[in-house]
C-alpha cells in the first residue's frame, strides 16, 4: 500500500486532518488502534472556539453543528456565593459553540466514509519506520498479518499515550509537564441544564462545572482526588456534592436524574517540543495536553491541524522539505498561549490540597480584579473564545 500522508489515530485531530487534506487532493490513510464504536464512546469536552467552527466548515462537516450546536455569548464564574458573567460577545464580538466532541468525531467519520477514504480500525502494533529519511513507512498487524504502508509523511495524531511521540529518539525531544494534585469526576445525564450558560464554580470544597450537550442533556463535573474511585460515587452523592459547591440559585435549579456516564479524569499540562522529526509531524494530544478547565483540548488539536494542513499542502505542491519547517514553530506559538490560559484558569478555580492561605487570597484577588476591571474580563474572554490562528 502507498499513500501521501499516513495518519496515526482517528480521533478529532486525525480525522480533521484527513478531511482537510482530502479537500486539497492529498491522499491519506488513517490507522486507528480501536474500533469506530470505541472511539465514539469516549466522552470528551464540548465547547468549540469560533476558529474550530470555521475549520469544520472548511472541512465540509459543519451542517449538523450549525443545526444542533448551541451558540453561547457568555459564561459565568462563581466564587463564595457570587457569580460573575463573562460577556464574550460584548467583550470580543465573538461566541463559542457547545457541541460535543463525540458529535464532531461522528461528523468527521461519516464524511470520511462518504468520501471513500481508507481508515483501518483495530490496527494492532502500529509501528513507524524511517521517518528520519525521505521514504517513511508505517506497519501494523491485523488478523495476525503484518501490513506495510509507504508514504511521504507520517502525521502522529494518536494522543498522549500513542506510539508516534514514543517513536522519537529521547534525545531529539524535550517535554514540559505539570500534573495537578486533583482530578475531575464527570457525569452525563439526560436532565435539563441548571443554567442556559456554563457555570465555572470555585468553592472551598472544590471546583464544580455546569455544562451541557443540548437543551435536554447536561454535563457536570466536580473536582475530586486524582486517584478518586468513581465506584465510590452514587448518583445521589454526586448531585448532593455538586449542589454544595454552587451558588443557591444554581443549586436550586439543578435537575437530577440517572447518570448515563460517570468517570474520573486526571488533570495535566504537557507540551512536547519540537513537533517535527524529519517526515513525522505531531498534532493534538500526541503533542500536548491541557487541563480541561479552559476547554482547549479539542480546539488546540484543531489549530495544530490547520497549521499542519497548510504545511503539507505547500510541501506536496513544491516537494521542498523546508515547507514543513514552519509547522512546529507556528503550532507551538499558539499551544503555549493556550497552555498558559488553561493553567491560569485551573489555578484560579481549584482548591489545591495543602495550599497556604496566601494562595487562596490570591484566588480571591483574581476574582475581585475580574469583577472590577473590563480589561481583566476582556483578557479572560479573548483567551476563552480562542486566540487568533
Ligand atoms: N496506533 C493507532 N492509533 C492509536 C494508537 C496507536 N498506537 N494510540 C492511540 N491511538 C488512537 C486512539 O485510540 C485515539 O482514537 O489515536 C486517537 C487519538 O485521539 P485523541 O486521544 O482524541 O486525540 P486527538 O485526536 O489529538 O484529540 C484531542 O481529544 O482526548 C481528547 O481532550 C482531548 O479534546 C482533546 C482531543
Ligand atoms: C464539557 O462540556 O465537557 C466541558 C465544558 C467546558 C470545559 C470543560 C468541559 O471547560
Amino acid at each position: 500500500m502507498r499513500t501521501q500522508v499516513a495518519i496515526i489515530g482517528a480521533g478529532p485531530a486525525g480525522l480533521l486532518l484527513g478531511q482537510l487534506l482530502h479537500r486539497q487532493g492529498i491522499d491519506t490513510v488513517i490507522l486507528e488502534r480501536r474500533s469506530a464504536d470505541y472511539v465514539l464512546s469516549r466522552i470528551r469536552a464540548g465547547v468549540l472556539e469560533s476558529g474550530t467552527v470555521r475549520l469544520l466548515a472548511e472541512a465540509g462537516v459543519d451542517a449538523r453543528l450549525r443545526a444542533e450546536g448551541l451558540v453561547h455569548e457568555g459564561f459565568a464564574i462563581g466564587s463564595a456565593n457570587r457569580r460573575l458573567r463573562i460577556d464574550l460577545k460584548a467583550l470580543t464580538g465573538q461566541t463559542v459553540t457547545v457541541y460535543g466532541q463525540t458529535e464532531v468525531t461522528r461528523d468527521l467519520m461519516e464524511a470520511r466514509a462518504k468520501a471513500g477514504l481508507v481508515t483501518v480500525y483495530e490496527a494492532e502494533d502500529v509501528a513507524l519506520h524511517d521517518f528520519d529519511g525521505s521514504s517513511p513507512r508505517v506497519s501494523w498487524v491485523q488478523d495476525g498479518v503484518r501490513h506495510d504502508l509507504a508514504c511521504d509523511v507520517i502525521a502522529g495524531c494518536d494522543g498522549y499515550h500513542g506510539v508516534s511521540r514514543a517513536s522519537v529518539p529521547a534525545g531529539a525531544i524535550q517535554t514540559y509537564e505539570r500534573a495537578y494534585p486533583f482530578g475531575w469526576l464527570g457525569v452525563l445525564a439526560d436532565v435539563l441544564p441548571c443554567s442556559e450558560e456554563l457555570i465555572y464554580a470555585s468553592h472551598e470544597r472544590g471546583f464544580a462545572l455546569c455544562s451541557m450537550r443540548s437543551h435536554t442533556r447536561s454535563r457536570y463535573y466536580v473536582q475530586c482526588a486524582a486517584d478518586e474511585d468513581v465506584l465510590a460515587w452514587s448518583d445521589q452523592r454526586f448531585w448532593d456534592e455538586l449542589r454544595r459547591r454552587l451558588d443557591p440559585e444554581a443549586a436550586a435549579a439543578v435537575v437530577t436524574g440517572p447518570s448515563i456516564e460517570k468517570s474520573v479524569a486526571p488533570l495535566r499540562s504537557f507540551v512536547a517540543e519540537p513537533l517535527r522529526f524529519g517526515r513525522l509531524l505531531l498534532a493534538g494530544d500526541a503533542a500536548h495536553i491541557v487541563p480541561p478547565t479552559g476547554a482547549k483540548g479539542l480546539n488546540l488539536a484543531a489549530s495544530d491541524v490547520h497549521y499542519m494542513s497548510e504545511a503539507l499542502v505547500a510541501f506536496f505542491a513544491s516537494g521542498r522539505d523546508r515547507d514543513l519547517d514552519d509547522y512546529s514553530t507556528r503550532a507551538l506559538a499558539r499551544i503555549w498561549k493556550s497552555e498558559r490560559f488553561s493553567w491560569w484558569m485551573t489555578t484560579l478555580l481549584h482548591v489545591f490540597p495543602g495550599t497556604n492561605p496566601f494562595d487562596r487570597r490570591m484566588q480571591g484577588a483574581d476574582f475581585d480584579y475580574l469583577e472590577s476591571s473590563a480589561a481583566a474580563r476582556t483578557s479572560l474572554a479573548e483567551n476563552y473564545i480562542g486566540l487568533p490562528y
